[in-house]
């Protein structure tokens, strides 16, 4: 049996993201779907007001989960063209490409051929046309160089030792002035016998010795464990 909504609004920081009330008193938080009828991760389709909404799993999404623990700025809105490093099978991809629109872009990157393949037909084969899928290793930036234009933000969610140096080598490729990134700092791939907050330390410094001031850390618990996302933005 499914739950009523009783209501939907907009959310007060974040352009783009919604606010999902239910008969039981509960709230999730949503995006309005850019492919009406299409799921991409199993979610909860939800209409309302003529409009149809895909409910935002903060356990499958760490933007969402972020969002949830209060990050108060993301610098992601309609029109927003992102580089997007370890787009797995698309789960936060296809929520931003709800967020930036027809005229937005995501430029999503992943390595593997099998997550590839689904990130393909979950995504691509759906019609969301803002998303350019590239098969490729974000340590190499030059591999994708030329599909690449510049972006305003690079976001990076890889779970790889150096994600900060992946993403401000990415940065200097393709961001432009003025752009900000958004680092997913996962510490158990980074150092397994460290404090999660140490490792939290060390990669926002690389951040800041690679030029970027940084604007927001939030800590992605209960949903992620020994997790971080920094929201930072290069030095002009
Ligand atoms: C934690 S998952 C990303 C989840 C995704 N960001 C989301 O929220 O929907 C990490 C992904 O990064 C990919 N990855 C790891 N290292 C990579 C690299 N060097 N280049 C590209 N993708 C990479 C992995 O194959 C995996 O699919």
């Amino acid at each position: 049996m499914s739950i009523e909504v009783v209501d939907v609004r907009p959310h007060e920081r974040h352009y783009g993201v919604y606010i999902v009330k239910f008969e039981d008193g509960t709230e999730r938080i949503a995006t309005v779907n850019l492919t009406p009828g299409k799921r991409v991760y199993g979610e909860r389709l939800i209409k309302w007001g003529g409009l149809e909404y895909r409910e935002w799993n903060p356990y499958r999404s760490k933007l969402a989960a972020a969002i949830l623990n209060g990050l108060k700025f993301v610098p992601i809105a309609e029109g927003t063209h992102i580089l997007y490093l370890g787009a797995a099978s698309g789960t936060t991809p296809s929520h931003m490409s709800d967020i930036v629109g027809e005229r937005g872009l995501i430029y999503s990157v992943e390595f593997s051929p099998r997550v590839f393949r689904e990130f393909m037909e979950k995504l691509v084969d759906q019609g969301r046309r803002n998303v350019i899928p590239i098969l490729g290793d974000a340590r190499f930036p030059y591999q994708y160089a030329h599909y690449v234009k510049g972006v305003d933000v690079v976001y990076i969610d890889v779970a790889q030792p150096a994600q900060a140096k992946i993403l401000a080598d990415n940065a200097d490729y393709f961001l432009k002035p003025g752009g900000h990134v958004m680092l997913v700092i996962k510490a158990m791939s980074i150092d397994v016998t460290a404090p999660a907050t140490e490792t939290f330390k060390q990669e926002i410094n690389t951040l800041k010795e690679r030029g970027f001031d940084i604007i927001e850390t939030v800590h992605l618990e209960p949903y992620d464990t020994a997790h971080a996302m920094v929201i930072a933005k290069k030095k002009s």
